[in-house]
């Protein structure tokens, strides 16, 4: 099986790369340099003429505060550079991947997402990478495609919210994060492992797919220093006192029942997978 990999110098890309050639699973990994997604195009040939058995689509544009000024080029990257790939996915008999996250959800409310719910995106990046579900479903007729949400990503090859709360708590003694934002964080490591059993079946659909429990954003940094053994205090504050340019969701709960009627088995808890992250951070003196 030939696997092409989009998005090798992020987080996710990175280990989804690593576990399939752990497999044995011969791996073209792409950058920006070999498929931009500015130029969907370029993606849809860079796919012709690789003609792998599938496509693991992790590369996005994530920059999601940015987004709200740069929208269109934004959807050109999640949008139409994903129905190019679909669409040659498609011409060439190939399986599709295709990453998404919780902002496709409005995020009110308390309950879980189901797979099925109703969909209203509350920012600029929700709605791009809606377009970019949109167009694998209507790209794909053969139905041979995943698509899998995700939330509150973190791993070792890139920036991310653990990685930002270390830092900063090495040189201060109280830091403010808030905790009326509810989710569910995803260690990398173990995402990829998943995607790996999800590319080597045929069981398409739709997929929600986070660590196990829910968190807030506090208590995920207070779970992290505590676990370094720093004395810096979490003091938890509400979401406006810390206005950000995109609406972030209160709401991120993801039902991983799709996990279970697919025969899929659910992440780890995200505190053991924090856990094991830091043991990877520790590995790289990090
Ligand atoms: N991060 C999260 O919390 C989160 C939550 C839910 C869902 N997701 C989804 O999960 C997937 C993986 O996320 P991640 O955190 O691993 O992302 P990431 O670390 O930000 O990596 C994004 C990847 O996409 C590439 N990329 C960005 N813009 C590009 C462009 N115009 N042309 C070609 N490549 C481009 C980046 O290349 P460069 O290294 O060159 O920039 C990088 O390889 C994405 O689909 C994302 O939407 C993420």
């Amino acid at each position: 099986m030939r696997i092409l990999v989009t998005g090798v110098t992020g987080q996710l890309g990175y280990d989804a790369a690593r576990v399939l050639r752990g497999r044995g699973v011969e791996i073209v990994g792409t950058t920006r340099q070999e498929m931009p997604l500015g130029a969907p195009d370029e993606a849809r040939a860079f796919v012709e003429r690789t003609r792998p058995d599938a496509v693991i689509h992790c590369a996005a544009y994530t920059a999601v505060d940015r987004a709200e000024e740069e929208a269109e080029f934004c959807h050109v990257v999640n949008g139409s550079a994903t129905q190019a790939i679909a669409e040659a996915c498609e011409n060439v008999g190939a399986k599709l991947v295709y990453i998404s996250t919780d902002y496709v959800f409005p995020g009110t409310g308390v309950v879980f997402y189901e797979t099925d719910d109703a969909v209203a995106p509350c920012n600029a990046y929700g709605a791009s990478k809606l377009a970019g579900e949109r167009a694998v479903r209507d790209a794909m007729a053969s139905g041979r495609f995943f698509i899998v949400r995700t939330s509150w990503v973190f791993g070792i090859h890139g920036r991310n919210f653990i990685r930002t709360i270390l830092g900063l708590a090495k040189t201060r003694d109280t830091l403010t994060v808030v905790d009326d934002q509810i989710g569910s964080p995803t260690y990398t490591a173990d995402l990829a492992i998943l995607l790996a059993d999800m590319v080597e079946s045929d069981k398409f659909g739709v997929y929600h797919a986070t660590n196990e429990g829910v968190c807030s954003w506090a208590e995920l940094a207070a779970e992290a220093i505590r676990l370094r053994g720093l004395r810096t205090k979490v003091t938890p504050v509400p979401s406006d006192m810390y206005p950000t340019k995109a609406v972030r969701p209160k709401n991120s709960r993801l039902s991983k029942s799709s996990l279970d009627r697919g025969g899929f088995r659910r992440l780890p808890d995200w505190k053991d997978a924090v856990k094991r992250y830091l043991t990877e951070l520790d590995a790289i003196g990090e």
